[in-house]
C-alpha cells in the first residue's frame, strides 16, 4: 500500500485514478478536503477495497502516527498543498501552514514509521514529494530552461513555501537518511482541474458567455503538460529515482498565455459553437498578478536520460481530451462552483476590472 496524500485534489486525484488503474496496489488516501478536495473525483472507484479514503489535515500528527501505524505503507506520495498562486497573494498564511507545516510534520511521521522497519523495508521506503517549477523563479525570454540545479528563486508565498518545503525534504534525506524523492513538474492541465486556474476557467467561463480574464499584456509563458504524463513521470520517479535526486517534469510545449486562451476559444468554437459568435469576443485583458512571473520552462533532459520517461500527449491531443471533458462534465463543474467559489471570483476578479 502506498499513502498519497492530497489525492482528492486535481493532480492527486488524476495519480489515485492512473496509480490503481496500471499498478492494483492499494492507495491510503489522505484529504483534508479543502475547497480543492472534491470525493467526486475519485466516484469510480467508490467501493473498491483498493482505495482508502480518510478525511484529515497534514499537520494533525497523532492521525499520522496513526496511519502509519495501522496501514504501514511502503512510500508516501506527498501532493497535499495549497496550490493557487492567487490565493496565496489574498491570504498567505494557509499556504505556510500545509506547505511548511504540513510537510514538515508529515516528515516527521514518516521519519518514525521509517526508522522503526526492518533492514529490507527501511531500504525499501520511498517519501515523493511533489513540487514545481516555480521554487526556480522567472525565465528572460532567452534564457535556457530550468535544469535541477537551477538556483532557488521563488517569487509568490506560493511558491516561497513549495520551496520550503522542498529544502525541508532535502535536509530530511541528508541529515536522517530518509529515502526521499522530489518532483519539480511544470503546468498541469487536463480533467478534475479546479476552475480557478486558467484553462479550466477559460472553458467555464465561455461556456457562461463570462469574460475570459487575461492577466497584464497575456505574453507570459508556461510550459504545458498533461495530468496523465505527470501521473507516469511520479511513476517512473518513484519506481527508478535515484535517492536524495530531484527530477524536472515538463513536456517542452511553453507557450503564452494568449496563445492558450485562442487555442481554447478555437476549440471551443469547433466543439460547442456559440450563436452569439466566436469565444475570442469574450477576451478580456484585466489587471496583472503582483509579482507576476514572466517565464517558466523545463528542461526534461534528466529524467528522460536517466528513467527513459516521455510524455505520452502532445499539446494538440492533450488540450482537445481536456476541452471535451468539460463538455461532458458539467455537472462535475456546476458541483466545483459552490457558494467558495462565487465568493473566490468576485474576490480576485473584482479588482481585475478592465483597464483597473
Ligand atoms: P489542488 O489544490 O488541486 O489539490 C490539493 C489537495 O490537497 C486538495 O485535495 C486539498 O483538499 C488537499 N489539502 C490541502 N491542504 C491539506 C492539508 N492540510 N491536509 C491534507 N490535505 C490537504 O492541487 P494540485 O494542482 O492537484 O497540486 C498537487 C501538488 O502538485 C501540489 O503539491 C502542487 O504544488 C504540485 N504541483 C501542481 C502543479 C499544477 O500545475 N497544478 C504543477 C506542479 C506541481
Ligand atoms: O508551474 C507550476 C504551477 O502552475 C503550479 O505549481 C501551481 O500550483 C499551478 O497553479 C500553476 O501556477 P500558475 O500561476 O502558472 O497557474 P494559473 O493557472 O493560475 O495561471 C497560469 C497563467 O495564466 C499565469 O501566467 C497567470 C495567468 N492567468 C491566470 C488566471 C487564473 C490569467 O491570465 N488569467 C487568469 O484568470
Amino acid at each position: 500500500m502506498i499513502l498519497v496524500t492530497g489525492g482528492a485534489g486535481f493532480i492527486g486525484s488524476n495519480f489515485v485514478l492512473d496509480w490503481i488503474e496500471a499498478t492494483g496496489e492499494p492507495v491510503l488516501n489522505l484529504d483534508a478536503l479543502t475547497y480543492a478536495g472534491n470525493l467526486r473525483n475519485l466516484a469510480s472507484l467508490q467501493g473498491d477495497p483498493r482505495h482508502v479514503f480518510v478525511q484529515g489535515d497534514i499537520c494533525d500528527r497523532p492521525l499520522l502516527d496513526r496511519l502509519f501505524a495501522e496501514h504501514r505503507p511502503r512510500a508516501v506520495l506527498h501532493f497535499a498543498a495549497e496550490s493557487h498562486v492567487d490565493r496565496s497573494i489574498h491570504g498567505p498564511g494557509a499556504f505556510m501552514r500545509t506547505n511548511v507545516e504540513g510537510t514538515f510534520t508529515l516528515l516527521e511521521a514518516a521519519r518514525q514509521h521509517w526508522s522503526a522497519l526492518p533492514a529490507d523495508k527501511k531500504a525499501a521506503f520511498r517519501f515523493h514529494h511533489v513540487s514545481t517549477d516555480e521554487v526556480y523563479g522567472s525565465l528572460a525570454p532567452d534564457a535556457p530552461a530550468f535544469t535541477e540545479t537551477h538556483a532557488y528563486e521563488p517569487n509568490s508565498p506560493y511558491s516561497a513555501s513549495k520551496a520550503a518545503s522542498d529544502h525541508l525534504v532535502r535536509a530530511w534525506h541528508h541529515t536522517y537518511g530518509l529515502p526521499v524523492v522530489t518532483s519539480n513538474c511544470s503546468n498541469n492541465y487536463g480533467p478534475y482541474h479546479f476552475p480557478e486556474k486558467l484553462i479550466p476557467l477559460l472553458i467555464v467561463n465561455a461556456l457562461a458567455g463570462k469574460p475570459l480574464p487575461v492577466y497584464g499584456d497575456g505574453r507570459q509563458v508556461r510550459d504545458w503538460l498533461y495530468v496523465g504524463d505527470h501521473c507516469s513521470a511520479i511513476r517512473a520517479v518513484l519506481a527508478k529515482g535515484r535517492l536524495g535526486e530531484t527530477y524536472n517534469i515538463g513536456g517542452w510545449n511553453e507557450q503564452a498565455n494568449i496563445d492558450i486562451v485562442h487555442t481554447v476559444c478555437k476549440l471551443l468554437d469547433e466543439l460547442r459553437p456559440d450563436p452569439a459568435g466566436p469565444y475570442k469576443r469574450l477576451i478580456t485583458f484585466v489587471a496583472d498578478r503582483p509579482g507576476h512571473d514572466r517565464r517558466y520552462a523545463i528542461d526534461a533532459r534528466k529524467i528522460e536520460r536517466e528513467l527513459g520517461w516521455r510524455p505520452a500527449e502532445t499539446f494538440a491531443s492533450g488540450i482537445r481530451k481536456t476541452v471535451q471533458w468539460y463538455l461532458a462534465n458539467a455537472d462535475w463543474v456546476a458541483d466545483v462552483q459552490s457558494g467558495g467559489y462565487r465568493d473566490w471570483m468576485a474576490q480576485n476578479y473584482a479588482t481585475r476590472a478592465p483597464g483597473a
